[in-house]
């Protein structure tokens, strides 16, 4: 690759355990042979404290131009607060597409075998959307209003069926509460319906999402893509992470027309920041998406294997997973068997 061609990136390190596990993902990325520009901005927490503006103009402005970053977690206020900046990030650069795989791990405990399931959440809309207040005196009552729209509906269902056809997938599942929620889980179902006929080589069904949860624990192995509602999406990506031993393991894409946002599913895990000891494996497995995304995938590739080769063995492995490993023993580990 030229210099010219040299894929700029906005960093964001984040919060808590953010920049520990970004600069071990800067580490494998660079072991793994990728040669990338990074453009280092802020936002959350540190950016409050710095200049008193959780997602600063310049780092917007620095997405817009890279149009690719990859960002460490990022606080949220409980209640109280600013709002949530990787929803407003999600929202500004209209990231519609949260894409979660999830697969078992050779040699990581974890009470399943077999588990691979991409999980596609719609990530603009639903309760999400940011329509929430007060209503009545005193604070008496609180409404928040969950927005679906058909152009929402009809994309991220098409993006599943989609990425199913590309990774040569054979059932998408939609979930949903249509039973209950008749209009608005009705109207994604509905559609979801629709352009699944468009896609006669792959399976189809949809599933209730309080069944959903249970068939998940009972035989994960029976999934394969998922694709459902912001906040079912949020929730369910959580349990399917824990299906294949924890968080640590689960990265994330947030995928729109314009711009691409690359993250672990996890927080900022504040009882942990600081003593070295975090898991940097969803952070890395999130950048080697941004890889694939970036049409690089040779060093994708690379290092995906070196995660798998660290993970399995308890030694190099991270204490989050039964092993023995903290941040650096495992981050040595991933870029020698990157570089070898
Ligand atoms: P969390 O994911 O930060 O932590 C949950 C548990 O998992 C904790 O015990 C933590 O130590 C552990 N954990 C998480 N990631 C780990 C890792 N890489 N290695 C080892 N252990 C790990 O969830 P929590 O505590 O609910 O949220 C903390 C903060 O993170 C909140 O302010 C929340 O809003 C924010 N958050 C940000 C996200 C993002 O930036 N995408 C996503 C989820 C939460």
């Amino acid at each position: 690759m030229t210099n010219a061609q040299t894929p700029t990136v906005t960093l964001i390190r984040g919060d808590g355990i953010g920049p520990e596990i970004a600069d071990a993902t800067l580490r494998a990325l660079e072991a793994a042979g990728a040669t990338l520009r990074w453009d280092e901005q802020i936002a959350g927490m540190e950016a409050v404290s710095r200049i008193r503006d959780p997602l600063p103009a310049e780092t917007i402005a620095s997405i817009e131009k890279t149009r690719v970053a990859l960002k460490g977690p990022l606080a949220t206020p409980k209640g109280e607060g600013f709002r949530s900046v990787n929803v407003a990030l999600r929202q500004h650069f209209d990231l519609f597409a949260n894409v979660r795989p999830v697969a078992t791990w050779q040699g990581v405990p974890c009470r399943y075998k077999d588990v691979d399931i991409i999980l596609v959440r719609e990530n603009t809309e639903d309760i999400y959307a940011g329509i929430e207040h007060y209503v009545g005196p005193g604070r008496s009552a609180a409404e928040s209003i969950a927005i679906i729209t058909k152009y929402g509906s009809e994309r991220i269902v098409r993006h599943a069926f989609e990425l199913a056809r590309r990774e040569g997938r054979k059932t998408v599942t939609l979930v949903h509460k249509a039973n209950i929620l008749k209009y608005s889980n009705g109207l994604f179902l509905d559609v979801g319906k629709h352009v699944a006929a468009e896609y006669p080589d792959i399976a189809f069904n949809d599933m209730i999402v309080d069944a959903t949860a249970m068939k998940l624990v009972l035989a994960p192995e029976k999934f394969d893509v998922i694709v459902t509602m912001n906040l079912f999406g949020d929730i369910l990506s959580d349990l399917c992470a824990g299906l294949i031993g924890g968080l640590g393991l689960a990265p994330g894409a947030n995928l729109g027309a314009n711009a691409a946002l690359f993250e672990a599913v996890h927080g900022t895990a504040p009882d942990i920041a600081g003593q070295g000891i975090a898991n940097p494996s969803a952070l890395m497995l999130a950048a080697a998406m941004m890889l694939d995304h970036l049409r690089m995938g040779e060093s994708a590739k690379r290092l995906r294997g070196a995660i798998a080769r660290a993970v399995a063995d308890d030694r190099t492995r991270t204490r989050d997973l039964g092993g023995k490993a903290d941040t650096k023993g495992f981050t040595d580990a991933v870029c020698e068997y990157a570089k070898g």
